[in-house]
């Protein structure tokens, strides 16, 4: 009798410091219940509201579930969780006082965090130091990827259709506020104000003409001080793709999935988002032409090698009614659960929940530590 190959023991972190903790809970039960017990050990490691890290069992972790309307969050008094660099790699401890206890290596982290510190290069930066393999986009990709603005450049830089869009840091604000307006109102209205490095749509805000426009640079300032102005493209389509990289080929791009509001007066903001009562559809495939399938497909692969992003992205474009598509964001760590846009793509493109995750712990085992 032959042993059974070693199982990957794969470190799933979630929570976490930003507005979207629970988001990432539920994604973790879902990830950890969808991955084969036979060709994986998942170490549940969660980051409280607080940040403090703590040691999730995986029995509990599988219970990560929306339970009479309430989302799962990370338990502050479990026992804490603490990552080390062994002399081998990476390693995960527990720890007891002033000892370390059930010390075992860890073969790949896979960090089920959006926003800030999780999405944007912080922990990825953390996991290189570690030694330790991650799923997704390295340090400087992540870190391009969450800021509106830093995308942006890279994107114009690189030739990608992007819309014209102002960015206003704390430090022009403060010295310099009719400036920054005047560039606001070179825009052509309706325009989008955004915290820079937000996610979920969380302090965006449709600003029809300039008298609001303060307020709501004010509302995205709670969110982060750098703020971005976009102007608003009026009556697209929106539409998603996802991205996944391939062992030996080129990255494989989704099918489109469309976002459709059944309202005018409504954007896909936060409530159409995650509470499925409102009136958004997530029309899976969208509907479009042959030939511009063949656009928005070839402008996702396109974006996803031009940002150097690694493992996958979720891409999301505009669709101006003239028929061109224009680059709204690419997200390096998309929405993860079974009913998130980019499980859905891959489902309709004939890659079941179970696949593209065991896909993507492959990736990771895969590719080379340091630099690539
Ligand atoms: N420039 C724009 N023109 C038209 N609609 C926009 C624009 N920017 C954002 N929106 C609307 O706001 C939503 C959220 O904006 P987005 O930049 O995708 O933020 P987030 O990172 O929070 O998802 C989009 O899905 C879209 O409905
Ligand atoms: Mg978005």
């Amino acid at each position: 009798m032959t042993n059974p190959p070693a199982r990957t023991r794969v470190a799933l972190v979630f929570g976490g410091v930003s507005s979207e903790h629970e988001i990432s809970c539920l994604t973790a039960g879902g990830v950890a219940r969808a991955m084969d017990p036979a060709r994986f050990e998942v170490v549940g490691i969660g980051i409280t509201a607080d940040g403090a890290w703590v040691r999730i069992p995986t029995d509990e972790l599988v219970g990560y579930e929306v339970v009479d309307g309430t989302l799962p969050r990370v338990a502050a008094d479990r026992a804490q969780a603490v990552l080390l660099r062994g002399a081998d790699g990476a390693e995960v401890a527990t720890r007891d006082g002033d000892r370390l206890l059930d010390v075992v290596s860890i073969d790949v982290a896979f960090a089920l965090l959006h926003g800030p510190w999780g999405e944007d290069g912080t922990v990825q930066g953390m996991f290189e130091m570690l030694g330790l393999r991650f799923v997704g986009a390295g340090v400087a990709a992540s870190a391009i990827g969450m800021d509106k603005d830093l995308m942006k450049r890279a994107m114009a830089a690189a030739g990608l259709p992007v819309g014209p869009w102002v960015a206003i840091t704390p430090a022009q604000w403060r010295d310099d506020r009719s400036g920054c307006l005047e560039r606001v109102n070179a825009l052509t209205f309706p325009v989008f104000v955004k915290p820079a490095r937000g996610g979920s749509s969380i302090g965006i805000a449709k600003v029809d003409d300039p008298s609001t426009l303060e307020a709501a640079i004010a509302d995205a300032q709670r969110y982060d001080p750098k703020v971005v102005v976009e102007q608003g493209f009026v009556g697209a389509r929106e539409v998603e793709l996802a991205v996944l990289q391939d062992l030996d080929g080129p990255p494989r791009v989704s099918l489109p999935g469309e976002i459709v509001m059944h309202t005018d007066d409504r954007f896909y903001d936060f409530d159409a988002k995650y509470l499925p009562e409102e009136q958004v559809t997530l029309q899976v495939p969208a509907e479009l032409p042959p030939a511009l399938l063949a656009d928005v497909q070839d402008l996702a692969a396109r974006t996803f090698a031009a940002m150097d992003v690694e493992g996958l992205a979720r891409i999301d474009l505009f669709i101006t009614p003239d028929g061109v598509p224009w680059v709204n964001e690419l997200n390096t760590m998309p929405g993860f659960t079974r009913t998130s846009m980019f499980p859905m793509l891959w489902a309709a493109s004939g890659l079941d929940y179970p696949g593209v995750i065991a896909t993507l712990v492959d990736l990771a085992l895969a590719r080379p530590m340091g630099l690539r």
